[in-house]
């Protein structure tokens, strides 16, 4: 197994580029299963995440081939409908085929996704909006067995306890697509990586309208086709080297970005006092003054992305006075307040809230990574720390960053991978 290392205090300097997002790239390959006809997405980022949803669409009779960062899908007759538990467990995204799956071929097995280390994640309005539109669910052994050939458009309220759900719009979305007659879907996601998966759809043939809104009206298709589609830059990737940029002190210039996309992660990095400029496409970062501590709260887009919330955290860590931060979609969502606590950092947590209360300077120490975002956390803890930072579990981080250590030392970090 992998452990990054960083010696802190270098702070980054230079221009980064941008990949393709993961959380749009996950839902639109499951999208191809729709179809018989040959897709080919571009951009797509070469991340662990990525080549496992590779695995289950070959696992399903699908061929693929991934070079660089074109993947050439080519479903056309695959046969078989079983999501299996060892890759679905390693992924719990891989849930989005159920939607492609029982509408192209009427039926799915589906593994049930296993727990998760940022907090209870039930499935409940996936299996609601599937069963409204007609299929017949059952649960056998650890799978959701879906069946229904002659799928039926209505009016579906998707809305949970905290909100929309990003992956059960997906699916929903993706059955609604083949299905007789038209469907409602009150309360849906709108996040950049839905609307992404929208345009894909569209392209592919599908009729839906209220892009970038709560409300989706699908227009079911008796078929789709192939499309070829270029991915959305990742947000939170750019999010990360914004805050990477802030915490060391730094200047970094990010390519391929899409200041669109992260609304209110940058209005709060201005309340803090970052100067954030965007000159085509080329957002810049620099701090001028001491940055001040705020508050969040991470809610559904358009509201602060709790994909973002870690690494804030670590940010605020180093940023003189008192800020919180309330998780109001996982939470539970806090592994990482321990390691950063080992590394100096002083938060205390009030049920979903953390205080943080920010201290001059982090000190390197031994951590461990417990899920993708509290990774890239302790990463952006290290390169301010004083000393060495040690980085066990990274495969975590590999799920959802592509060459993280190349690109932060293209921007002048000391930082290197090294067997466990
Ligand atoms: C997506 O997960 C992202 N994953 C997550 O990013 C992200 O944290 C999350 O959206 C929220 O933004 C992908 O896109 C692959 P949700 P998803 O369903 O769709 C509750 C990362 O780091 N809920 O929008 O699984 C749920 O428990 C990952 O890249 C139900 O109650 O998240 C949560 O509290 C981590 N019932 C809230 O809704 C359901 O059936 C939002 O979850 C489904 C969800």
């Amino acid at each position: 197994m992998d452990k990054l290392v960083i010696e802190g205090g270098f702070p980054l300097k230079g221009e980064v580029e941008i990949s393709g997002a993961k959380n749009a790239a996950l839902p639109i390959l499951a999208a191809t299963l729709l179809t018989d006809e040959r897709c080919v997405i571009k951009n797509a980022p070469s991340l662990r995440d990525v080549s496992t949803m590779l695995k289950i669409l070959r696992s399903l009779g699908v061929k693929v081939q991934m070079q660089n960062s074109r993947i050439v899908v080519t479903p056309s007759g695959y046969n078989k409908c079983v999501a299996p538990y060892k890759l679905v467990s390693t992924m719990r995204a891989s849930i989005c085929v159920l939607g492609s799956l029982v509408a192209k071929k009427g039926y799915a097995e589906v593994s049930i996704p296993g727990g998760c280390v940022i907090g209870p994640r039930p499935i409940d309005l996936h299996l609601k909006g599937i069963k409204s539109l007609g299929a017949n669910i059952q649960i056998k052994a650890g799978y959701i067995i879906a069946q229904g050939k002659k799928l039926k458009g209505c009016h579906i309220y998707l809305g949970g306890p905290f909100g929309s759900s990003v992956l059960a719009t997906a699916n929903v979305m993706m059955a609604a697509t083949l299905s007789k007659g038209v469907t409602i879907i009150e309360n849906a996601a709108c996040e950049p990586e839905i609307v992404d998966l929208i345009d894909f759809l569209t392209k592919m043939g599908a009729k839906i309208k209220g892009r970038n809104s709560h409300i989706l009206e699908i227009e079911g298709v008796k078929r789709l086709g192939g499309a070829e589609h270029t991915l959305i830059p990742d947000r939170i990737e750019v999010g990360t080297y914004i805050l990477a940029s802030a915490i060391t002190r730094g200047q970094v210039s990010i390519k391929g970005a899409r200041l669109e996309h992260l609304g209110v992660l940058i209005d709060k990095l201005k309340e803090m006092g970052l100067t954030i400029a965007n000159d085509d496409g080329i957002i810049s970062v620099k701090i001028t003054k001491p940055l001040k501590p705020i508050n969040v709260t991470t809610l559904a887009y358009p509201g602060f992305p709790t994909d973002m919330q870690a690494q804030m955290m670590a940010l605020m860590s180093v940023t003189e006075g008192i800020s919180a931060v309330t998780e109001k979609i996982y939470p539970e969502r806090f592994m990482h307040v321990s390691e950063l606590g080992r590394m100096g950092a002083e938060i205390m947590l009030e049920g979903p809230t953390a205080i943080i209360k920010g201290v001059r300077q982090l000190s390197g120490a031994s951590v461990m990574a417990s899920d993708l975002r509290a990774s890239a956390a302790l990463v952006l803890a290290g390169l301010v720390a004083k000393g060495r930072t040690d980085i066990s579990r990274v495969y975590h981080l590999d799920r959802g960053y592509e060459k993280i250590e190349e690109k932060l030392s293209r921007l002048g970090a000391k930082i290197w991978r090294e067997k466990e």
